[in-house]
């Protein structure tokens, strides 16, 4: 593995958890999960989501970072070192990050921009109209151009890696990310203080059960694998890293409740805002820098609030970021024997041809348009990594493990470091639950957005 791998290094549980959760706390939580869970029926899909996690989320944690334990290999050979017909899903799942890196740095740049301008104290300008006008590339200047704010995300992410300040990156992420926890926590608790946020609360936390169909639970597995950073190779990667005396199902039970609290807190501080103050429920993409606006512009010293917000949101994804474009500079000097400057040369070129389509894609190119009419380059790409890469890689690691090697392979690894409480429940997840219940969702799911079968 790379130099830059062996920065990852975890001394122990602790060491584990927090490199794990600054991989796992990103986009994911702050900006898709509230879109979705708004657009799902709220309650309906917390709970799906929550479920999912504690039962599916779990198993297939703890089964990829024994892949990567018990191997001492990366997602490439790990499949392949055990058994060599299987080597394909290593190579299926590394291409995940290389459909998401470049949307990720997109949302990057909106993000940015807003912290540039709640720093400069132009809170207001970004308030009621200006997102929409800003992604559809509508407004004049160069500074309200939604490419530049993406460029400057990618030069970003660009320096750190090349500039090898990975590690520092992450131990300030280490002090800001629970500064993004306590803001969240208090931004929140000032968002109950709006009109009509009763309304919002209730949509986001009751349940109706009702409204779970299986394209709700399909978002949700693709959400859960995308935000716990699974079926996409990285937790085998992390895995590999682990020291043998660390406890497996408590460090992946850690893992899974701060990347699921982070996301169920970002929801509930921006899908009751949308329902307060009246905000298209079916925003997508664009809901978290609708809402929240619209909260800090209600708060006393909002401009401060909100520059700081954005900044620890801009860490959170950088972090996020620099980890997905790392485990695709790894494939090119590993795999096709490059340096890491042409290999990362290739990358940030990758990044930025698929990141300019998405980024157009709200604007000069809002007419190209895919399985749906709603669907721009960024949220097919989001759908083909979310919805239908990763269910499959999921699928094929569960039969892997259930079938071809057995899940003794599993259970013994996590025993080897104490006692697997939820032994029996994995077993039954990762052999029938999982990829059955898999299946069915991805071909259902699927049957609908071709319009072969309407949910
Ligand atoms: N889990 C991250 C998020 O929720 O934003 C996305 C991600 C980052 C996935 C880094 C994978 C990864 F290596």
């Amino acid at each position: 593995m790379s130099d830059s791998d062996k920065s990852i290094g975890f001394t122990g549980r602790l060491g584990f958890i927090l490199a794990m959760a600054g991989s796992a706390v990103g986009l994911g939580n702050l900006w898709r999960f509230p879109y979705l869970a708004a657009e799902y029926g709220g309650g309906a899909f917390i709970l799906t989501y929550v479920i999912l996690a504690i039962t599916f989320g779990f198993s297939l944690m703890v089964a990829e970072v024994c892949i990567g334990r018990r191997t001492g290999k990366s997602c490439f050979e790990a499949f392949g070192s055990i058994d060599k017909r299987w080597r394909f899903i290593g190579w299926l799942a590394a291409l995940v990050p290389a459909i998401i890196v470049p949307y990720y740095c997109v949302i990057g740049g909106w993000v940015t921009k807003y912290f540039v301008e709640y720093t400069i104290g132009n809170g207001d300008a970004v308030n009621g109209t200006f997102f929409i006008g800003f992604i559809s590339s509508n407004l004049p200047g160069v500074f309200d151009n939604p490419m530049t704010w993406f460029l400057v995300f990618v030069a970003l992410v660009v320096i750190v890696v090349l500039g090898g300040i990975q590690k520092g990156i992450e131990r300030v992420s280490k002090i800001l990310m629970p500064a993004l926890f306590i803001m969240l926590i208090g931004i929140t608790i000032f968002s109950f203080t709006l009109d009509g946020i009763g309304e919002g609360l209730e949509y986001y936390l009751i349940p109706h059960i009702e409204d779970i169909s299986a394209k709700t639970i399909l978002a949700a597995v693709g959400q859960l694998f995308y935000s716990m950073s699974l079926a996409m190779g990285i937790t085998i990667t992390y895995g590999a890293y682990m020291k043998k005396d660390v406890n497996v199902e408590k460090s992946a039970r850690n893992v899974s409740m701060i990347d699921t609290g982070a996301a169920l807190l970002a929801g509930l501080l921006i899908v009751p805002t949308v329902v307060a103050v009246g905000i298209p429920i079916k925003s997508g993409p664009t809901l978290m820098f609708v809402s929240l606006p619209e909260v800090f512009a209600a708060m006393p010293a909002g401009n401060f609030i909100a520059a700081v917000f954005f900044l620890l949101v801009i860490f959170a994804a950088l972090t996020s970021a620099i980890s997905l474009m790392e485990a695709l500079v790894y494939v090119l000097t590993e795999k096709a024997n490059m340096s890491r400057y042409v290999a990362s040369a290739i990358v940030t070129a990758l990044i930025v041809g698929l990141g300019t389509l998405s980024c157009l894609g709200f604007g000069p190119l809002d007419h190209i348009t895919f399985l749906t009419e709603e669907q721009t380059f960024l949220d097919f790409f989001d759908f083909i990594s979310n919805n239908i890469l990763m269910p499959i890689v999921a699928i094929l690691t569960c039969i892997f493990i259930g079938f071809v090697v057995g899940t003794k392979f599993i259970t013994d690894e996590v025993e080897s470091s104490g006692q697997f409480k939820a032994k029996k429940m994995f077993e039954i997840m990762i052999k029938w639950v999982c990829p059955i219940g898999l299946a069915l969702v991805l071909a259902t799911g699927l049957m609908d957005i071709l319009g072969i079968m309407k949910l």
